[in-house]
């Protein structure tokens, strides 16, 4: 019998889990979604039942269940002038490839599906991901992975405007001091790739797994610190800088890496990077043609069992963090470059969490998911007519994300303090 995701994921892993109260589950979603989301988990635990669940470190590589397509009805196809693409690589190669429908809007369901048929990605990580998408970026169902989708892709469930997709979603979910995008203010964008970010990037000293956490740790300090020195309006927000950001470089080890039997954890070479990145040409010569991200051929996914989950995400954001404290300072430049100033996370939390407390154990991505949580009415309310809804289903996907982590209770935010940033507007 299998009601709820919940129910049919509890039984393989305490860290798999998507651990979602089926009582707020019922509340939020329709009947259709829990159908689809139900077919999804369903299929999930039949792909890893047979399985340990690995630590993850110890991924055991099978390449008939980690082989990718990209022929037939997965075939590279670039998107049209009317498909929407955006700052993600992974969502725009998924789109090219048709593993989410080709226009770039996609429903919860459909981007749970495809981040882990095509990348490995935990189911507990892909819900959270795709509902905070629905509920900021979209209309409550579904999101575009680019700009505002054509009215026709929209259900009408009391929007006030025409949602942004997540290209619009500045502070929200898009962050600065992106791998290879722009900083919004900075640019005027904040998805065209910026090829001196990318020859940097491509030019890193490789790790034992080429362009590993090794070499991306230190390239996102290089750019943290670009961000400062170059925008004005720098803003590094509790979620978008502290949860987002790195993400947006664990995931292109995590995710776009080679798996083998020789690399069970992957290795990413220069070409892979390229192909997902859309970059062609050589090293001083690289063009970047928009939206043409492709999965390459003969690429194989993270290990079933493997799933990159929120528990598994926090380890290395924690990992980036002991490294670059820098990374956890909430805060941005003052409205002139090199002018950075920190946040009072005191004040900010209410004496739930400090500077020093920040760093430790899972503080730092419950601070992250608390803020975006308490910050949620007030950003909510300029997108929707009533907020019932909204809330109902963001909330969901917050419960499901503490059921994981035992966090600290955090009562309410201040954020009186953002006033002196220019950039903070929006913020999460
Ligand atoms: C539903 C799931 C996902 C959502 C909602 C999502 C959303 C986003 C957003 C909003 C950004 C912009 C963040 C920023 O400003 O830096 C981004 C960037 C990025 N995403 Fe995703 N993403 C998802 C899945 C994936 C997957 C499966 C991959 C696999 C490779 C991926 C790889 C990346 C990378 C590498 C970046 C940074 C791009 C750059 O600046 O160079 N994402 N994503
Ligand atoms: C991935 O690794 C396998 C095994 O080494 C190799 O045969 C394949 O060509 C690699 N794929 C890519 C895209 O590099």
């Amino acid at each position: 019998m299998r009601t709820s995701i919940a129910l049919s994921l509890l039984a393989f892993s305490a860290t798999n889990t998507l651990a979602f109260p089926s009582r707020m589950f019922d509340l939020s979603f329709s009947a259709e979604e829990k159908r689809a989301l139900d077919a999804i988990s369903a299929k999930i635990e039949s792909d890893i039942k047979e399985k340990r669940v690995s630590t993850p470190l110890a991924p055991t590589f099978v390449a008939s269940e980690q082989y990718v397509s990209n022929t037939g009805a997965h075939a590279f196809v670039p998107p049209g002038p009317t498909d929407l693409r955006g700052p993600c690589p992974g969502l725009n190669a998924m789109a090219n490839h048709n593993y989410i429908p080709h226009n770039g809007v996609a429903t919860i369901a459909q981007f749970v599906q495809g981040t882990y048929d095509v990348f490995g990605m935990g189911l507990d990580l892909g819900a959270f991901l795709s509902i905070y998408g629905a509920v900021f970026d979209g209309d409550l169902t579904s999101w575009s992975i680019g700009g505002p989708p054509s009215a026709s892709l929209l259900s009408s469930i009391g929007l006030l405007g025409t949602p942004q997709g997540i290209s619009g979603s500045h502070n929200k979910y898009e962050s600065d001091a992106s791998p290879t995008r722009p900083d919004l203010y900075q640019y005027g964008n904040d998805y065209k790739l910026i090829l001196d970010q990318f020859n940097d990037l491509y030019s890193q000293p490789l790790g034992p797994n080429g362009y590993d956490l090794t070499t991306l740790t230190p390239f996102r300090a290089k750019r943290f610190q670009q961000s400062i020195a170059n925008n004005p309006y720098f803003f590094n927000g509790p979620f978008s800088g502290v949860a987002v950001q790195p993400a947006a470089y664990t995931f292109i080890y995590r995710f776009m890496s080679n798996k083998s039997a020789e690399y069970p954890e992957g290795y990413l070479n220069g070409d892979v990077l390229k192909s997902f990145f859309a970059i062609s040409g050589s090293p001083g010569h690289f063009t970047w043609t928009e939206g043409h991200e492709q999965i390459p051929n003969n690429w194989y996914k993270r290990a079933v069992g493997d799933e990159y989950t929120i528990p598994f995400f926090l380890l290395d954001l924690n990992s980036a963090a002991v490294a670059y404290p820098q990374f956890l300072s909430v805060g941005g430049n003052t409205g002139t470059k090199n002018s950075f100033a920190g946040v009072d996370i005191t004040m900010l939390t209410a004496g739930v969490y400090n500077t020093a407390t920040l760093a430790q154990g899972n503080n730092a991505l419950c601070f992250a998911f608390q803020f975006a949580q308490q910050a949620a009415p007030d950003l909510l309310k300029g997108l929707f007519a009533t907020l019932t809804q909204p809330l109902a289903k963001i909330n969901a996907a917050f419960a499901s994300v503490f059921a994981q982590l035992s966090c600290p209770q955090l009562q309410s935010i201040d954020t009186s303090q953002f006033a002196q940033f220019p950039g903070s507007k929006g913020a999460a």
